[in-house]
């Protein structure tokens, strides 16, 4: 349109012509100042004209992205804006004269039939969507392990795994203790798998890798406006993240001092206290703590609260490390390989018996998880089916190092000769694999599909193996 077709037109026209045609307009200029907002729209949001016109556009309109289109030069169309309880279909378009971005104009109607259609598939879009965050944050938040997970029969270990199947039950503290890479993170998600909390959340948190700074606020959560930098809106902690379900406090022995007497007040009177925050939320948890260290010693060197200990260590369990354990050796050496044949897909990968010998000789300082680690290791070098000493490192291929490097008994030759007589191979195996799938079925109440898919079997392999084991 050129000027000369507008000359014609007076001005006071073409305020009402815009007022008479389109319901509600207003134009920003590109810094998001409202130049004109016609009173249609001043009606409907309740301001007066002389007020609205030269204010940032966000001072007069709710939900607006006004400002954003005036930057960006991008139209927005059909988009919802709730506005004053009522969600309006808003239209956005740049300004754009003499190829240059000047504002943007902005009109917002009532949804008609078609709008209202749309808007409820965008609603629903966005429910779904949430509905799918929701379930996988969920998901994050649960126990991944149970008691079948926990591979061995040595009467040591069963003798921890009866225990913390027993009181899984319970609501009472329970502490972890054990060598690391002895399964105590396991043991933790089993327990609260098969407690009375499954159903609700499982957060494990690690006190050695919060850094001093931030560990009060990851713990206890903070406040809208806590402190510089703090996330609008505040943040919930931990601890309230774990609601009505179970926290998992591992390596314990790394708290800080002062968090031990916080998490002690929160445990007496089951209440947190965000960072910054005058209120108190009411919480209900079930702590299971874990270390590596003497905690004990600690606490006679003031390192420990006394009183912290003693809430935690109701329920004691001592997960033995696997050099007292050497029978459990060959069955999570299976399981491992196993889990390792899924990642690699493989399948039928055997332990030589020198292997299994080696690994009854090693005193596994990193206990399950060096195994892993050998195994892995082992599975990466094999050329064909079969693990023997050339695919194991060398600490572990040559006897001489092995017992330089452990230098204690435990790496000596055992002289109980009953862990000196190796069984073939296949044998093992066998014992195993039945004793496996006994313990499968035992979890799942005879069902055996259930039981195929802890086993990570097929249906009918199950079948033809209970055929062969003799399992009803
Ligand atoms: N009894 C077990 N059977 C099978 N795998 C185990 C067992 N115990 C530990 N593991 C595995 O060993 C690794 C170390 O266990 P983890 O629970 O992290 O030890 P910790 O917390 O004591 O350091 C994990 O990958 C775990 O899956
Ligand atoms: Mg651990």
């Amino acid at each position: 349109m050129t000027n000369a077709i507008l000359k014609r037109l007076p001005i006071t026209w073409i305020k009402e012509i815009i007022d008479l045609t389109i319901e509600r307009i207003v134009v920003v200029d590109r810094e998001g100042i409202i130049l004109f907002i016609n009173s249609t729209y001043c009606e409907f949001l309740d301001v007066k004209q002389e007020f609205a016109i030269g204010k940032p556009v966000q001072q007069v309109i709710e939900n607006t992205r006004m400002h954003i289109v005036a930057t960006t030069g991008k139209e927005e169309l059909e988009g919802l804006q709730p506005i004053n309880g009522s969600v309006m279909i808003a239209n956005r378009y740049p300004l754009i004269i003499d190829n240059e971005l000047v504002g943007a104009l902005g009109t917002v109607k009532y949804p008609g039939p078609d709008n209202l259609r749309q808007s409820k598939n965008k609603i629903q879009d966005l429910i779904d969507e949430l509905n799918f965050y929701k379930t996988k944050a969920q998901k994050e938040l649960q126990s991944k392990y149970n008691f079948a997970d926990l591979t061995g029969s040595s009467p040591i270990f069963l003798a921890a795994k009866k225990l913390a199947e027993k009181v899984s039950g319970s609501n009472s503290s329970v502490l972890l203790t054990g060598e690391s890479g002895t399964g105590k993170e396991l043991f933790a998600h089993a327990i609260h798998h098969s407690s009375m909390r499954s159903e609700h959340p499982f957060v494990a948190l690690n006190c050695a890798s919060i850094p001093q700074d931030l560990f009060e606020s990851e713990l206890f959560g903070y406040e809208d406006g806590a402190f510089t930098g703090a996330k609008k809106g505040g943040k919930k902690g931990q601890l309230h993240l774990a609601n009505d379900g179970t926290i998992f406090l591992d390596e314990i022995g790394d708290m800080p001092l002062s968090m031990q007497s916080k998490l002690l007040r929160t445990l007496q009177e089951n209440e947190i206290n965000p960072v910054g925050g005058q209120s108190t939320i009411p919480i209900n948890l079930r702590v299971i703590a874990a270390t590596n260290q003497d905690l004990m010693k600690m606490v006679d060197e003031g390192k420990f609260r006394k009183d912290l200990f003693y809430r935690l260590n109701v329920i004691n369990i001592e997960i033995p490390p696997l050099r007292e354990r050497k029978e459990d050796i060959a069955p999570i050496s299976i399981k491992i390989l196993e889990k390792l044949e899924r990642n690699f897909y493989r399948s039928g990968t055997l332990l030589s018996s020198e292997v299994i010998e080696r690994f009854k000789h090693h005193s596994w300082p990193g206990n399950v998880r060096e195994l892993e680690n050998v195994l892995e290791r082992a599975i990466n070098v094999l050329d064909g089916r079969t693990i023997e000493l050339s695919h194991l490192p060398l600490y572990l291929r040559d006897p001489e190092t092995v017992a330089s490097r452990g230098g204690s008994s435990v790496t000596n030759p055992p002289k109980d000769a009953e862990l000196l007589q190796v069984s073939p191979l296949k044998k093992t195996i066998a014992k195993v694999e039945k004793q496996e799938i006994k313990n499968a079925l035992i979890f799942t109440n005879g069902n055996k599909i259930e039981a195929a898919k802890l086993l990570g079997l097929g249906k009918t392999n199950l079948y033809d193996k209970c055929k062969k084991y003799e399992i009803k």
